[in-house]
């Protein structure tokens, strides 16, 4: 799901790349008592509306293969985001590609869950993609994702305004 707001391209809004992994696509439906009844498109839309209010480009993306996410993960590190969200699913628990592709994507990217892994079964209460990251945020449910893209959006504003500003134009 793809959303661009009404923004001039020579404001240059920050872009935010939310990815979503294996089984996420289920919301819903999926063990409604452990990952709440949003569907992930209800939670697409929240996000489409606070970027909206923030004045950031969101473009939200599922998929059940790994593969998927590493592109668009190299996707948003050649230019395409500033930022990413990402709920790897269980490769969460697994996935050293994506450990790697975060690892040298060099753009902040923050790990989101609904549930909070750490209280749940053993294997999943070690992630190994988060030591990529800047940060995480599990537990709140579809909010998890609300508040991770407003710490992204916070973070990405701070270093966008320590950057040196070169006759006019902010330094990359
Ligand atoms: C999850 C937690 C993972 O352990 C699980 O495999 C998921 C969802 C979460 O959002 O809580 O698929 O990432």
């Amino acid at each position: 799901m793809r959303h661009s707001p009404n923004i001039d391209a020579s404001q240059q809004a920050l872009r935010v790349m939310v990815l979503s992994g294996p089984n996420l696509d289920r919301l819903g439906k999926r063990e409604p008592s452990i990952y709440g009844t949003a569907t992930l498109q209800d939670i697409h839309r929240r996000l489409e509306a606070l970027s909206q209010e923030q004045g950031v480009i969101v473009d939200c993306r599922q998929s059940n293969h790994e593969g998927d996410l590493l592109d668009w993960i190299g996707l948003a590190a050649d230019g395409a985001a500033e930022g990413i969200l990402i709920n790897p699913g269980a490769l969460t628990h697994t996935s050293y590609a994506l450990y790697d592709a975060v690892r040298s994507a060099l753009i902040p990217t923050i790990e989101v869950h609904l549930s909070n892994p750490y209280a749940r079964e053993e294997f999943r209460r070690k992630s190994v993609v988060v030591p990529a990251c800047l940060g995480s945020i599990a537990g709140f449910g579809a909010m998890s994702y609300q508040l991770a893209f407003l710490g992204l959006v916070d973070h990405l504003r701070t270093i966008a305004q320590s950057r040196p500003i070169v006759s006019g134009t902010r330094q990359p």
